[in-house]
């Protein structure tokens, strides 16, 4: 499929990176009650306690245009995947600007995933047109800060509500 690749972890083992089909519904199911709370509120602002149905509609149907969504997944001994990571930009209206939102799952933290996530969204979103992100993220999230600066460099803009900040960055 167009957009999937082999990555290595950093520490050694080997993943795959692909795009999210309606396929991987029950991954987004699997992988969500595996995530801590503090991984949840991090990515949804709120201490959500399950995916809806609505959720689940909108997360595994991305249509390549104004919505993307990457998955990256572990390979195991037996050749068989194990979800670890999932990625979306989300366009904004009928603009060039979109909100990207990531997790990777707690076990598999700081071992690169969202890292190639990152890198497959940025060439996924180069195609599609989309040439700005917008991150919306808790202020003491240096991780995904950190991640995004390496990825994408500086934000152009930033804005700083209190606990959130709205950070946008250029593509090109
Ligand atoms: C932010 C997040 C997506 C990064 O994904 P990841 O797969 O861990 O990313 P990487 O392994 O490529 O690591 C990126 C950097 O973050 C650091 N990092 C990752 N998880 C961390 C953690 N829990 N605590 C401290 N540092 C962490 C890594 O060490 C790395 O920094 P470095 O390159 O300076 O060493 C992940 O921590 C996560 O899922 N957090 C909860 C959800 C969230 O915050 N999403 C972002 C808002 S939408």
């Amino acid at each position: 499929m167009e957009g999937t690749r082999s990555i290595t972890f950093r520490d050694g083992s080997p993943g795959i990176v692909r795009p999210i089909s309606s396929q991987d519904r029950q991954a987004f199911v699997e992988g969500f009650e595996s995530l801590s709370e503090e991984s949840r509120f991090r990515r949804f602002f709120f201490n959500k306690k399950t995916l809806t149905e609505s959720d689940l509609e909108r997360l595994s149907n991305p249509d390549g245009v104004n919505h993307l969504a990457y998955g990256v997944a572990a390979i195991e001994e037996d050749g068989s995947e194990t979800p670890i990571s999932v990625g979306h930009c989300f366009r904004n209206g009928n603009t060039t600007l979109a909100e990207v939102a990531i997790v990777t799952a707690d076990l598999w933290q700081g071992n690169g995933a969202g890292f190639e996530l990152l890198q497959s969204l940025k060439t996924g979103s180069l195609a599609a047109g989309i040439d700005q992100w917008i991150a919306v993220l808790l202020s003491d999230n240096t991780p995904m800060r950190r991640l995004i600066e390496k990825v994408v460099g500086s934000p152009a803009l930033s804005k700083d509500n209190g606990n959130i900040i709205e950070a946008v960055y250029q593509l090109r």
